[in-house]
């Protein structure tokens, strides 16, 4: 088994009461839908795709103008549907058509930095509205390939340079659970619309926290692949060495199938982190693999607790509920049968951990040959080719957003060189880090390694940043992280413990 690191997801209730799109048979409920109760309601005859997929629209036309998750729709999607029901109506085995389809009809949304034909990719900035991408990134073709009905993309943090989740093309996205606070981010508009029943799977990405942070936000799974895993061509980069695209879902299974599809893309020529993956991990049927691990349970299993910087336990309203659904999750895992270990590393803190962050370094040359790329298919003048051209071009039109802590990071980086020897120690401390990593998987005999994403409830709209997110270290080592939900706050007036 693959070291892996599960985080904690910590949320408030469901406040939304919806008049679900009610179809035959009244358990299809796009709230709570999965891969399999969309499969077993076309497989019964009791909708079509496009009744499926009319639901979700449905929901986000009732909803988003409240939770704001969603920029843009697809205007494909329902004649995509029509499509696949006749697949599905010229096919006379089921078995065969879900191998072929794995993701059959199922709804997805994807983050704006992700390029998708029929749509702009404007990574939340206005300076980028008529970014008309030329292909659909390899992610997208095989959500596609696999049967998947793009519904449209989702608001983002502004270039994902933050984890509040408001951009200057859509504004503030609002946390479904809670309207007062923040989704999470960067890929707040993703975790905001799964939890608010927009879509069953939606794609992210994650370059420190930002596929986890708003799945912990929204009380979902969220999956960052280990480094090279899924191709990050044709998305909109922030680092080389510390972007992923990753997925999130209400349910493990979902997110399961979803990131086999992705996986599917395998070794892509143009990006070099694929390369990096040894062979076999594209040969091995992780699918099978994963159920096997799945059915064993927790019993036997040996969990390292991260303990040094990785809580806040200053009492408060803020961080008791982190505190309290840890320590239960604790007792819950020991009672099961697995060991849960202190691990308490000065090296693994990850207040120190910030010191070997690269993004400043790479940011500037990544973004110019993302744009540079795009701005050689786009008219001239609609796409602003470089980094500098984004930053400069779009100041003056108030076309993009930067907040305090965000200005000071793009003046770094415009004053950083990849050539810098600074560069460089940082690179070989993160190579000494996965290998200290590695040491102390081998050393306690851990199958993962345990924390919570976020040390307090994730923050009020209007809050400078996103604080006490603890996500750095699988973003700089690779190694794969799930973000897994293990509890709720307790109910206020704006997070009611039941629907309205
Ligand atoms: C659904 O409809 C198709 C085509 O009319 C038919 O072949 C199939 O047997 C039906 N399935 C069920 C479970 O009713
Ligand atoms: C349906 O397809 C599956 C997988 O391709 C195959 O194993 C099975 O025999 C097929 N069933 C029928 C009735 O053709
Ligand atoms: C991989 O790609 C990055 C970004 O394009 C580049 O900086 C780096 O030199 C490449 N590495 C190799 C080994 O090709
Ligand atoms: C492990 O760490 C947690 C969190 O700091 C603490 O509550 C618990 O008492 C520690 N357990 C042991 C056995 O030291
Ligand atoms: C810890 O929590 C307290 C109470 O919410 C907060 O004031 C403080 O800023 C937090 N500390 C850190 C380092 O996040």
């Amino acid at each position: 088994m693959l070291p892996g690191i599960f985080i904690q997801a910590l949320t408030v209730l469901l406040p939304l009461r919806t008049a679900a799109y009610t179809l035959n048979d009244d358990t299809f409920d796009p709230r709570t839908a999965t891969t399999k109760d969309i499969h077993h309601t076309l497989f019964t005859n009791q909708t079509t795709c496009r009744g499926i997929i009319s639901s979700f629209l449905a929901r986000i036309e009732a909803f988003n103008p409240v939770i704001n998750a969603i920029i843009s729709l697809n205007p494909d999607s329902l004649s995509v549907a029509d499509h696949l029901d006749a697949v599905l109506s010229s096919s006379s085995n089921i078995t065969s058509l879900t191998t072929s389809f794995p993701l059959f009809c199922v709804p997805v949304l994807l983050k704006d930095n992700f390029d998708f034909v029929p749509l702009p990719t404007t990574a939340g900035s206005r300076a980028l509205a008529l970014n008309f991408p030329s292909e659909d990134a390899p992610s997208v073709q095989a959500l596609s390939s696999a049967g998947a009905v793009i519904l449209g993309k989702t608001n983002m943090h502004d270039m994902a340079l933050e984890g509040l989740t408001v951009s200057s093309f859509a504004g503030q996205t609002r946390n479904p659970y809670d309207l007062s606070r923040t989704p999470g981010g960067s890929s707040g508009g993703s975790g905001a619309a799964v939890a608010a029943g927009f879509a069953v799977l939606a794609m992210g990405t994650d370059t420190m926290n930002s596929v986890r942070s708003p799945a912990s936000a929204g009380g979902l799974v969220g999956v960052r692949p280990s480094r090279g895993a899924v191709s990050r061509r044709g998305v909109v980069p922030v680092s080389w060495r510390q972007d992923a695209v990753g997925i999130m879902g209400r349910s493990v299974e979902d997110v399961g199938v979803g990131l086999r599809t992705l996986m599917g893309v395998g070794v892509d020529p143009q990006d070099n982190a694929t390369w990096e993956v040894p062979g076999k991990v594209w040969e091995r049927d992780s699918g099978r693999e994963i159920e096997r691990e799945g059915k064993r349970g927790v019993r036997g299993r040996r969990f390292g607790l991260l303990t040094e910087g990785y809580f806040n336990f200053t009492t408060s309203a803020e961080t008791d509920p982190v505190n309290g659904a840890m320590r239960n999750m604790v007792s819950k895992l020991t009672a099961a049968g697995a060991a849960v270990i202190n691990i308490s590393d000065p090296l693994l803190n990850p207040i120190s951990l910030k010191s070997l962050d690269v993004q400043i370094f790479e940011y500037p040359p990544m973004l110019t040959s993302y744009l540079s790329l795009t701005a050689s298919h786009n008219p001239p003048g609609s796409v602003p080719p470089s980094f500098r051209a984004l930053y400069t071009q779009a100041r003056p039109n108030r076309a993009f957003l930067v907040l305090p802590a965000q200005s000071s990071f793009l003046h770094a980086a415009l004053k950083s060189s990849p050539s810098s020897e600074e560069y460089h120690s940082r690179l070989q401390g993160i190579s000494r880090l996965r290998e200290h990593l590695l040491s102390v998987f081998k050393a306690h005999d851990l199958d993962a390694l345990i924390y919570p994403e976020q040390q307090n409830l994730v923050v009020p709209i209007g809050s400078p940043n996103q604080y006490g997110r603890n996500g750095l270290l699988a973003a700089l080592t690779g190694f794969p992280v799930v973000c897994v939900p293990v509890g709720f706050s307790p109910p206020t007036d704006l997070a009611p413990a039941e629907p309205l």
